[in-house]
């Protein structure tokens, strides 16, 4: 384990399995329908590598950057783009990758972008969701792990963009990210 954790909250070997489960019931839901699954950079970047190398079916890969925190720990409610899709999504069936859904209002903004854009359907699938943050009535189509509301980081997710290559999500020392 890497000394600045308190412990392994989910090691790599349950990440895989459940990886491989989602990839499962996606199927039933994509396999005819090529959909287009758009990485919402930089914390979904391994998730979405090994979510859709367990989906064996046609899809397309795309990456979108937003910043909804700033340089506070706090979010701010305003999403920015900060790079946007290369791909249209118009009548396309968009399934957006998320590593954590905290407030969900990030994830709330990009799902009705997208279907101001006239996709046939938005969904969202996640990592992590840790509900005792949520500031909307959002629930993720598809999720990994509910976690209890613990500073983690780790297999994309990051305290001061560290840690983010660990294969496995733990939790922070208190000491290193409270002065
Ligand atoms: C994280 C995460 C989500 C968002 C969730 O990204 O990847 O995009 O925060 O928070 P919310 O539910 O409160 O809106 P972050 O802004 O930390 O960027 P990063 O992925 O580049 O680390």
């Amino acid at each position: 384990m890497h000394p600045d954790l308190e412990e392994i909250l989910i090691s790599e070997e349950k990440i895989q399995q459940r990886i491989k489960e989602l990839a499962k019931e996606l199927r039933k839901e994509y396999s005819e329908k090529n959909p287009l699954c758009v990485c919402i950079l930089k914390g979904a970047v391994p998730f979405m590598a090994d979510l859709t190398r367990a989906m064996d079916f046609p899809l397309q890969m795309d990456y979108m950057a937003v910043s909804s925190y700033g340089n506070s720990a706090e979010t701010s409610g305003v999403v920015r783009i900060l790079k946007d899709l290369d791909t249209p999504v118009e009548g396309r069936d968009v399934l957006i990758i998320e590593d954590i859904v905290d407030t969900g209002l990030t994830l709330r903004h990009l799902i009705t972008l997208m279907k101001t854009r006239k996709a046939k359907s938005v969904k969202a699938v996640t990592l992590l969701d840790k509900p005792d943050r949520r500031q909307t009535d959002l629930t993720p189509d598809y999720c990994g792990f509910v976690i209890p509301n613990k500073y983690i980081v780790g297999y994309g997710t990051d305290f001061a963009e560290r840690y983010r290559n660990l294969p496995y999500i733990g939790v922070l020392k208190k000491e290193l990210y409270q002065s």
